[in-house]
C-alpha cells in the first residue's frame, strides 16, 4: 500500500462530530458553509450528525414545535444529501446515555468558569428572565456530545470555539483525574481554507436570518419568493467610468450568480459589463440570478418535500441513527463508569 492509501484508510478511523440546533430552516449561507463540508466529511471520516433537542429546551419550546422543528431539521438535511448509510445521524434524545456523560463531567466542570463563558454571558444579558441551568451548562452538555464519541474533530464556526476549549479541558481534566488516556482532545475541523461566503440579499455582510427574512434565500422559498427576493435585493446606482472598483452591492449580486450557476459564462458577462462602464442592466442580471437560482433550488425544494411526506422512511433513519449512535456512545458511557469506580455489586 502506498503512504496516500494508508492516509485514506487511517483517515477513515478518525470521527468527527457535529451537532445541529433545530432552529428555522436552512438558507443558502448554510447549505454553502456547514453543509458542504459536511458532505465531504461522510465521505472521508467516521461521522456522526445529530440534532441538538436536548439542547433546544434551554429555550422552552412548545412540545408540537419542538417535534416539527426536528422534523424539519432532519428532512432538509437528508435532501442536501447527507447519507444515513455513509455517517450516523441521530438525535440527540435517542441517545440519553449523552445525559449521564453530562452528569458526569459536570462534577469537574466549574461554576466559575461556566459563567465566564461568552455565549452564557451573552444570554444573561439578552434574556435575563430565564437564565437556566442547562444555559449555564450548556458546554458541558456540547462536550458530552463530543466526547461520547470521542470525536477527534468538530466542524464549528467561530462562534463555538469557546466551547470546543470547553470540551478539551474537560477530557483532559477526566484523563488527568483518573491518570487515564481516554478522551482525546477534539480539534475544530473546516475542509477548505477559506469558507465560502455566502452574501446577503441587504448589501451588506453575509448572508442570514433577518426578522423579515428578505435578506436570505431559503431551501424552501417557492420559485415566486425567490423571484421577489432578488428583485428586491440592493443594487446601486450603476459604474459611471470603465474598470471601477465593484460596488459591494453589485460584488455580492455577481457573487450569488457565480454559486448558483453552472459556469462562470454568465457571471464574466455581467462582469465584463460592469468593467465597460456602461449602466443599465441589473434588471438582466436580476433576471439571470433568478433563472439560475431557481434551478438550483426547486429540486431541494421538492426533495424535502418529498421526505417531509414520506414518514416511513425519516423513521427508518431515525432508528438506524439511534442504533448506530447507542453502539458508539453506549461504550464510552460503559467505559466512563468504570474507570470512575461504578463496579457491579452484581
Ligand atoms: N452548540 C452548537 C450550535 O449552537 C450545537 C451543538 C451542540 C454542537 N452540541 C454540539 C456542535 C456538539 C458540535 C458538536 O451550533
Amino acid at each position: 500500500m502506498d503512504v496516500l492509501t494508508i492516509n485514506y484508510f487511517c483517515r477513515i478511523m478518525e470521527i468527527v462530530v457535529s451537532g445541529i440546533r433545530p432552529t428555522g430552516n436552512l438558507h443558502l449561507g448554510n447549505y454553502f458553509g456547514a453543509m458542504q463540508n459536511f458532505l465531504k466529511m461522510q465521505e472521508t471520516y467516521k461521522s456522526f450528525f445529530f440534532i441538538a433537542d436536548y439542547h433546544s429546551l434551554t429555550t422552552h419550546p412548545h412540545p408540537a414545535d419542538l417535534h416539527s422543528n426536528v422534523k424539519q431539521v432532519l428532512v432538509e438535511y437528508l435532501a442536501c444529501g447527507l447519507d444515513p448509510e455513509k455517517s450516523t445521524i441521530y438525535l440527540q434524545s435517542d441517545l440519553p446515555e449523552t445525559t449521564e456523560v453530562y452528569l458526569l463531567l459536570n462534577m469537574n466542570a466549574y461554576v466559575g468558569e461556566l459563567q465566564r463563558s461568552v455565549s452564557f454571558k451573552e444570554k444573561v444579558r439578552t434574556q435575563p428572565n430565564n437564565v437556566n441551568a442547562g444555559l449555564l451548562t450548556y458546554p458541558v452538555l456540547m462536550a458530552a456530545d463530543i466526547l461520547i464519541h470521542k470525536a477527534q474533530y468538530v466542524p464549528v464556526g467561530k462562534d463555538q470555539q469557546q466551547h470546543l476549549e470547553f470540551t478539551r479541558d474537560f477530557a483532559q481534566r477526566f484523563n488527568n483525574m483518573f491518570g487515564v488516556k481516554f478522551f482525546t482532545e477534539p480539534q475544530a475541523f473546516n475542509f477548505g481554507k477559506k469558507l465560502i461566503k455566502v452574501p446577503g440579499l441587504d448589501g451588506v455582510g453575509k448572508m442570514s436570518k433577518s426578522e423579515s427574512g428578505s435578506n436570505a434565500i431559503f431551501l424552501i422559498d417557492s420559485d415566486k419568493e425567490i423571484e421577489k427576493k432578488i428583485k428586491a435585493a440592493k443594487t446601486d446606482t450603476g459604474p459611471t467610468a470603465p474598470n471601477q472598483q465593484l460596488s459591494p452591492e453589485i460584488e455580492n449580486l455577481l457573487l450569488l450568480l457565480k454559486l448558483v450557476s453552472p459556469d462562470d459564462q454568465c457571471y464574466n458577462y455581467f462582469k465584463n459589463k460592469w468593467d465597460s462602464g456602461e449602466g443599465k442592466w441589473y434588471g438582466e442580471l436580476k433576471k439571470q440570478i433568478v433563472e439560475d437560482m431557481i434551478k438550483f433550488i426547486s429540486p431541494l425544494r421538492r426533495r424535502i418535500d418529498e421526505l417531509k411526506n414520506d414518514d416511513a422512511y425519516i423513521g427508518k433513519v431515525v432508528k438506524m441513527g439511534a442504533e448506530k449512535a447507542q453502539e458508539s456512545g453506549a461504550k464510552t458511557l460503559r467505559e466512563m463508569r468504570e474507570i470512575i469506580g461504578f463496579r457491579k455489586f452484581y
